[in-house]
């Protein structure tokens, strides 16, 4: 893709756009109904360095500006996902979706699955379970003609060679053989210190999670939106995919880390976690618990809790 420029501003014409600065700004140039599919993870309010924490009323009423915009730039048979986790205060925990959805439904919207994207790296917690899940609340317009893909993002069959024993069809097999369906849970590593796609940003989401999204509800050449785009990660999943992607960044130095990136993924030379590679298991790749080299640690009991583990995979099946 060499002929692509990243653009800085918002043209129906450009290919790529990483544009500095609010994306209110951003979206007031985007004509009405011009975007396939608006794709982000917001500023969660919980005090991160890109943002200032606010009282729940006030970061609610900023996020339904964004909203609203977004969904005046939808096309008619478009997509909004919002990717959020939890809201933290003294230890009180606010699922952000669940505040959020009365939003989007009171601009005519209708939700068309809450997927829940399960991974295992994050803080560890001793007053609560560790947070090991986020959701992304998917939103059409009422319509039954929104895109929907399936095709191009489904997964290796459970039991492929399984076919019917009986009836008219007996003999044949019995699921579809270009794969299933991934279902709403989507276990996908999240982007932590291994990660291949690791930058200095707290809170990127990973490209194949977006990837998913921008195979079913786009089709080429359509344009992908993120308002708060960090890294670029959901313009890089565009590119990738030969559709047209836009972002805005408030900080400079993630607005420099994703013209980077964007430019990676247009010269192919950027790095990012295959779809659909499996995960890594540290049993079956050989990675073996050790005792401590002193046995007399006290309270280390992980040998004992590795013994009592079944022969099962951990994390899922
Ligand atoms: C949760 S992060 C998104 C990370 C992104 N998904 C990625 O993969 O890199 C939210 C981002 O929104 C940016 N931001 C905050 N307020 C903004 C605004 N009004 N307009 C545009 N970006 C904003 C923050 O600086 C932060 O990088």
């Amino acid at each position: 893709m060499p002929s692509i420029k990243i653009a800085e501003k918002f043209g129906i014409d450009e290919n790529a756009v990483i544009f500095h600065g609010s994306c209110l700004d951003m979206l007031r140039d985007i004509p009405d109904g011009s975007i396939q599919l608006v794709v982000t993870s917001p500023p969660y309010n919980i005090g991160k360095e890109y943002e200032k924490k606010l009282d729940l009323d006030t970061y609610l009423s900023q996020q339904a500006k964004v909203i609203r915009e977004c969904v005046r730039c939808l096309s008619n048979n478009g997509s909004i996902c919002w990717q959020v986790g939890n809201y933290v205060k003294n230890g009180s925990i606010t699922p952000l979706d669940i505040i959020l959805f009365p939003i989007f439904r009171d601009l005519g919207l209708v939700m068309r699955n809450r997927i829940v994207w399960h991974f295992e790296h994050g803080l560890h917690c001793s007053r609560r379970f560790s947070g090991r899940y986020e959701t992304i609340i998917w939103f059409t317009r009422d319509t039954k003609d929104y895109v929907f893909n399936l095709d191009p993002v489904r997964v290796p069959q459970k039991y492929p060679a399984k076919k019917y024993f009986k009836g008219p069809k007996a003999g044949q097999y019995s699921c579809n053989p270009l794969g299933k369906n991934p279902g709403d849970v989507w276990d996908i590593p999240n982007v932590k210190c291994n990660h291949v796609e690791k930058t200095e940003h707290p809170c990127q989401f990973p490209v194949e999670l977006i990837e998913r999204l921008v195979l079913s509800m786009t089709n080429k050449g359509d344009w992908v939106l993120d308002p708060f785009v960090g890294t670029g990660t959901s313009v890089i999943a565009a590119i990738r995919h030969k559709r047209k992607g836009a972002g805005a960044e408030t900080e400079q130095k993630y607005v420099d880390i994703a013209r980077k990136r964007v430019q990676g993924a247009i010269d192919g030379t950027l790095k990012t976690r295959p779809m659909n590679k499996p995960k890594y298991d540290p049993l079956r790749g050989g990675n073996k618990p050790v005792p401590p080299p002193c046995e007399d640690i006290k309270g280390y009991h992980q040998m004992e809790l590795l013994e009592q583990q079944g022969d099962y995979p951990r994390g899922n099946s």
